[in-house]
C-alpha cells in the first residue's frame, strides 16, 4: 500500500509540500522531526494542499512542513492530526489499515481520531485544521 501512495504524488506535490509517503521522505527531512522536538510540539505555521486522490482509504499521506498526516479512515471521510509524536517528536511515518505509525519508538495511533493505540506515547495526535476542496486537501 505504501508504494501505491508514493505513485500517485506528482513530483511537484511532493516539492511544493515537503511529503512523506509510505516511509520515504522526499522534499523534506527526517530531521524536521527532531527539531519540533527540541522546540516542543508547535503548530503547523504554514499552510500546504496535497491531491485527495493520494490518499488511500485506510492509508494516508505524511507531510513534513506543515507536519501534518492526512487520513482517509473510510472512503470520503478524511481527518488530519500534527504528524509530530507526542512521545519524543518523531515525524510519524506511515499510516496503514488505519493505523499511524511512529518510526521511532513504535507507537502507534488512531487514524480515525489521532488516539493512542499502543506507546510509549501516552496522549494522542493533535487534530490539524484542512479543509477538503474537491480533489484538494488543504492544512496548516
Ligand atoms: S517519538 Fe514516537 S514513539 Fe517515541
Amino acid at each position: 500500500m505504501s508504494n501505491s501512495l508514493n505513485q500517485g504524488i506528482e513530483r511537484r506535490d511532493v516539492l511544493k509540500a515537503g511529503v512523506i509517503a509510505g516511509g520515504v521522505v522526499a522534499g523534506g527531512s527526517a530531521l524536521a522531526g527532531c527539531a519540533a522536538a527540541e522546540e516542543g510540539a508547535k503548530e503547523a505555521s504554514a499552510t500546504a494542499s496535497i491531491p485527495l486522490s493520494t490518499v488511500a482509504v485506510g492509508g494516508g499521506v505524511v507531510v513534513a512542513d506543515p507536519p501534518v498526516v492526512v487520513t482517509q479512515p473510510s472512503s470520503g471521510d478524511v481527518k488530519a492530526f500534527t504528524a509530530i509524536c507526542p512521545h519524543a517528536g518523531c515525524l510519524v511515518s506511515d499510516v496503514a489499515d488505519n493505523v499511524i505509525i511512529c518510526p521511532c519508538h513504535g507507537s502507534k495511533f488512531s487514524a480515525e481520531d489521532g488516539s493512542v493505540i499502543a506507546g510509549p506515547a501516552s496522549s494522542g495526535l493533535a487534530g490539524a485544521a484542512y479543509k477538503v476542496d474537491g480533489d484538494t486537501v488543504t492544512f496548516g
